[in-house]
């Protein structure tokens, strides 16, 4: 069996200059009209950042703050039931409290975050419960193998694949709808598809969709071991869940983006047609 992926349908360009990707998903009646928000790996660092050949007018930035102003201002204007940060907050450690004081500033009824490999890896040197403590003060739900159901959607948030041990929640059966939260979608890839069963989607981040795009081929390089399979986009399987995977914000190693805006992903659920 083998994987589709396309990209994503529908994009515009918010006023704070972050591309917005738009997917709207069939559910039933309980969980129709939810708007999920899901921004991953804002990766604040003080190295510059560029942003080449895309239509945002963030052409670059360093620290948290230009990016971080943008968040603010993105999640205003969308205005989401539910926010979801999936993961790689910081590469430079010292940005955490600039970082947190962002997150505590993006405004939804809902905000729930996992935790991506730089969590894991920063988590390492700094005093424990740190991190965990920071979102919670930001306001939001960190979901370590836990599940937490909202508006009859439920959501579960899984550790990271490489450098955590995920265990992927029992799904809710009362739940009219379910998504799974994985920082790499590396995971889903690796899971038999009975594990999966009872979710509808995955969100999941980590591949920057390459950082670093060509026109016709996409990414060049990814962050997975599946390489293209799941660089970017909205990826199918006939016998496992969809997985949507963002490009997200900022960017680690190569400090530019090509043709690969920083962007957020608006998820739809509305009544089949
Ligand atoms: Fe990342």
């Amino acid at each position: 069996m083998m994987w589709r992926r396309k990209k994503f349908p529908a994009a515009v360009l918010l006023s704070s200059g972050i591309v917005l990707r738009m997917l709207d998903i069939a559910a039933e009646a309980d969980a129709a009209g939810c708007r999920i928000l899901f921004f991953s790996d804002t990766h604040f660092r003080y190295s510059l950042l560029r942003n080449r050949c895309s239509c945002s007018p963030l052409k670059e930035w360093s620290g948290a703050g230009v990016i971080g102003d943008a968040l603010i201002r993105s999640v205003e204007e969308v205005a989401p039931d539910v926010l979801i940060f999936g993961g790689d907050l910081v590469s430079h450690t010292v940005l955490y409290p600039e970082a947190f004081r962002i997150l505590s500033q993006l405004n939804a009824p809902v905000k729930l975050a996992v935790c991506g490999n730089w969590e894991r890896k920063t988590r390492s040197w700094l005093p424990a419960g740190m991190i965990e403590r920071g979102f919670r003060d930001a306001g939001f739900q960190l979901l370590q193998n836990e599940t937490v159901t909202v508006n009859g959607v439920q959501f579960s948030g899984v550790e990271d694949f490489r450098y955590g041990r995920p265990v992927i929640p029992a799904a809710n059966p009362d739940a009219a709808f379910r998504c799974l939260i994985s920082h790499n979608p590396d995971m889903i890839g690796k899971t038999a598809a009975e594990a999966l069963s009872g979710y509808h989607l995955a969100l999941s981040g980590h591949t920057h969709g390459g950082q670093i795009r060509l026109p016709l081929f996409g990414a060049v390089l990814t962050s997975s071991v599946y390489w293209k399979r799941f660089e970017y986009g909205l990826c199918t399987h006939p016998e496992k869940l969809p997985v949507v995977v963002s490009a997200g914000i900022g960017g680690t190693f190569i400090m530019n983006r090509l043709f690969c805006p920083p962007e957020m992903l608006l998820v739809s659920l509305k009544l089949p047609q």
